[in-house]
């Protein structure tokens, strides 16, 4: 079932959104090497609860964790753990609220230092594959013209590997609802957008190939090549002329330019 938002309650889902902005800043000002990402699932968690929300991932069909830590070949769903991040990582944080019964989630990839261009450059086109998915959140559009958007960029044009087995989402008073948002698919098919549906687009992209598996622990998604994969994630209100993006990166990126241990070279 698809459900469009009033006025007053996309206000409500920016607010939730932008929390989860705010906190991925708070990340972007701690990292360094030596920090785990145990101790960003800490900060997260206390951050969001000193402003009155809940982490929504915890618990959610059982999920151990806060925040979702997806490091090099970890795609998603990485649980955190008490390993040092070191020079040359790739760092995926994923946090979900819920604010005033509203949930935000969204999530943004870090580089840690030094990395071969070829990662720099996976960061960069994941990151613009997601705005050019988010063109395409307009009325009368279609959800598999997002798809198409994200895979041609990616796939077509740098033969990336487009994850199939997870998928974007509506989002609202439930972290998933409908309609699901793919990153692969063909213009002109799917659901056709109205105004004031929110979706939770997020790219989830390989170096290498698109094949993934699970780990033991049920959870953690990885590269079946063990090659790197890249995740960037907003949520974005479906409008007329231009989709309205309720998260924002601005916030995060001018924490990561400050940031000496992180590299932002490709922006
Ligand atoms: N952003 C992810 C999603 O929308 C994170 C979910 S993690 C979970 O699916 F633990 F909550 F499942
Ligand atoms: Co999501």
């Amino acid at each position: 079932m698809i459900i469009h938002k009033t006025d007053a309650e996309i206000a409500l889902m920016k607010d939730a959104a932008m929390l989860v902005s705010k906190t991925l800043t708070e990340v972007a000002k701690m990292l360094k090497p030596g920090v785990t990402t145990m101790d960003i699932d800490k900060l997260c968690l206390n951050f969001v609860k000193e402003h009155n929300a809940i982490p929504s991932f915890y618990n959610y069909h059982g999920y151990p964790h806060h925040i979702c830590a997806s490091v090099n070949d970890v795609v998603v769903h990485g649980f955190p753990n008490d390993t040092p991040l070191k020079n040359g990582d790739i760092v995926s944080i994923d946090m979900g609220v819920i604010l005033k019964g509203w949930h935000g989630d969204h999530a943004y990839t870090f580089i840690m230092g030094d990395v071969a261009p070829e990662i720099l450059q996976l960061v960069k086109v994941t990151k613009e594959s997601l705005y050019k998915g988010i063109e395409k959140a307009v009325i009368n559009n279609r959800v598999g013209d997002i798809s198409y958007a994200i895979q041609d960029h990616t796939e077509t044009k740098f033969g990336y590997g487009v994850v199939r087995e997870l998928v974007g989402h509506g989002l609202g008073r439930s972290l998933h609802e409908d309609p699901q948002v793919p990153n692969y698919g063909k213009r002109g098919t799917g659901h056709k957008m109205k105004e004031n549906l929110v979706l939770a687009i997020e790219p989830m992209i390989n170096l290498g190939g698109r094949e993934v598996y699970t780990d033991d622990d049920g959870w953690t998604v990885r590269t079946r090549d063990g090659q790197p994969s890249v995740h960037f994630e907003h949520d974005v209100c479906v409008k007329r002329n231009q989709a309205l993006i309720l998260s924002d990166y601005s916030i995060i990126e001018a924490a990561e330019k400050a940031n000496p241990h992180l590299n932002s070279s490709y922006y």
